[in-house]
This record gives structure tokens, C-alpha cells and sequence, in this order.
């Protein structure tokens, strides 16, 4: 693809993460510099970006990776068009050498991932820097007064509406098939089936 074109897609993309609740801010440069490396994915209708995904490094010299910026379209969400479930498979499936995981406190995102696979497993299973790396928000959505979020976030694994790590079945065996943790009360079908249509997916290749 034309690397103007890409850029303008990652523009919609970075602009988006500014309004939504789940996403991190992003600027369009990071975005560039992640699809530089080959980290990330978009979604086209045509010529219309609808969907994006990212591996964010974590601690790349240990192979560990956040997916992340995820994001799909408002008009492309909810439907059969299952974008959001191609870009998690993708992802997946291209980068299955790499230890992944991803957060978060969206229950869309999380009927999602375990729709691809993805293994629901407590904080404390991660190896501590990576758990140190990963949770990175600031004290005024942890409620972790001296910023240590490892000892104390009112988020992480509330039932209700907390935060919830997820990590990918190569990553799982990687770290000892630790125990699976209760979800909160989702009970999503499993056999969605990805449609033929027009999207077609966009993986970024290394320059
Ligand atoms: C998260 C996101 C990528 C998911 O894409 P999507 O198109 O909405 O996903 P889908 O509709 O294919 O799948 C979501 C599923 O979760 C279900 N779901 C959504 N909210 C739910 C809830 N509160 N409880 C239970 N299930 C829920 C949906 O019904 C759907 O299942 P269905 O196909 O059986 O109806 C998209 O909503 C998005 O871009 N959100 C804004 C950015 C964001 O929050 N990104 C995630 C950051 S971690």
C-alpha cells in the first residue's frame, strides 16, 4: 500500500483512540512507528479504514507484546461482519511466535477474545515485569495512591466492570498453562463464523 494512504488510515485511527473510553491515547506517529515494524493490522472497505490492531512492545526483548488499539468502525460494530474477531485472529495467528497478552475493560473486547482463543488467567500469573510493564494507568482510574498498581488497583478483576488480562494459547503454554480465571458473566456463543465479503485485511510488513 501506498504510504501516504496508510498514514491518513492511521490518522482515523489515532483520532479515535482520543473519544474512546477503553483506548488508549494514541498519536498518529506511535501508530506509524508500530505499523512500521510490522506490529499492526487495518481493515479496508474499499477505500474506508474499519478496523485496526497493534502489538504494542512490552518488554520486546523478552518476546512479550500487548495487542492493543483496537478499534472498529461505530457503523461496523455489532454486525455479522465479525472485523473485530479478523483482526484478533490475524493478529494471532501471524505474530504466534511472540508472548501476547491484552487488557481490558470492555466486555465487547472480551467476548471477542474468547471468541479467538484467548485465555482469561489472573494478574499475578504474568511474570512481574511484565505485569509491572502492562499495568500502566495512572492513579486516578487505579486508585493506587503511590502508583504501584501491581499492589493495589481497584480495577483489576472486579467482577462487576474491573479489568481483566487475557493471553493467547502459545503464551499460555509459555508460562505453564496457569489457571483459567472467572469472567465476569458473559456467556458468548463460540461458533460465529467469519463471513466472505469485502473487508479484507491489511497486515503491516516489515520496511
Ligand atoms: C471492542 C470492539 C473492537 C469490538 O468490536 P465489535 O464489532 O463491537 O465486536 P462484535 O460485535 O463482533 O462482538 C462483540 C460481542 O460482544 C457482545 N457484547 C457487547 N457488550 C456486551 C456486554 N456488555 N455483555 C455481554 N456481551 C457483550 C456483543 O453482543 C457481541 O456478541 P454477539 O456477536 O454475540 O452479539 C469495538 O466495540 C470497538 O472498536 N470499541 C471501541 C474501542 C475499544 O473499546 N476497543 C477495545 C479496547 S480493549
Amino acid at each position: 500500500m501506498d504510504m501516504r494512504r496508510a498514514y491518513r488510515m492511521l490518522q482515523i485511527v489515532a483520532s479515535a483512540s482520543k473519544t474512546e473510553a477503553a483506548l488508549l491515547d494514541k498519536t498518529a506517529a506511535q501508530l506509524w512507528s508500530l505499523w512500521r515494524q510490522g506490529l499492526s493490522i487495518l481493515a479496508l472497505d474499499g477505500d474506508k479504514v474499519v478496523g485496526h490492531a497493534a502489538l504494542v512492545p512490552l518488554i520486546p526483548e523478552q518476546n512479550w507484546y500487548e495487542f492493543g488499539v483496537v478499534w472498529v468502525r461505530p457503523e461496523y460494530r455489532h454486525k455479522d461482519l465479525r472485523v473485530a474477531l479478523r483482526l484478533y485472529k490475524a493478529m494471532f495467528e501471524y505474530h504466534a511466535e511472540k508472548y501476547i497478552l491484552a487488557t481490558t475493560t470492555n466486555l465487547a473486547a472480551m467476548v471477542v477474545g474468547w471468541r479467538a482463543d484467548m485465555i482469561p488467567v489472573t494478574f499475578s500469573s504474568l511474570p512481574p515485569e511484565v505485569w509491572r510493564e502492562t499495568c500502566c494507568c495512572p492513579a486516578n482510574k487505579t486508585g493506587a495512591a503511590d502508583g504501584n498498581n501491581m499492589a493495589y488497583c481497584k480495577l483489576r478483576e472486579r467482577l462487576s466492570d474491573g479489568c481483566f488480562v487475557r493471553i493467547t494459547q502459545p503464551t499460555h503454554q509459555h508460562l505453564g498453562t496457569p489457571s483459567l480465571i472467572t469472567l465476569p458473566a458473559i456467556q458468548p456463543t463460540t461458533d460465529v463464523v467469519i463471513p466472505n465479503n469485502n473487508i479484507r485485511l491489511l497486515l503491516s510488513t516489515t520496511p
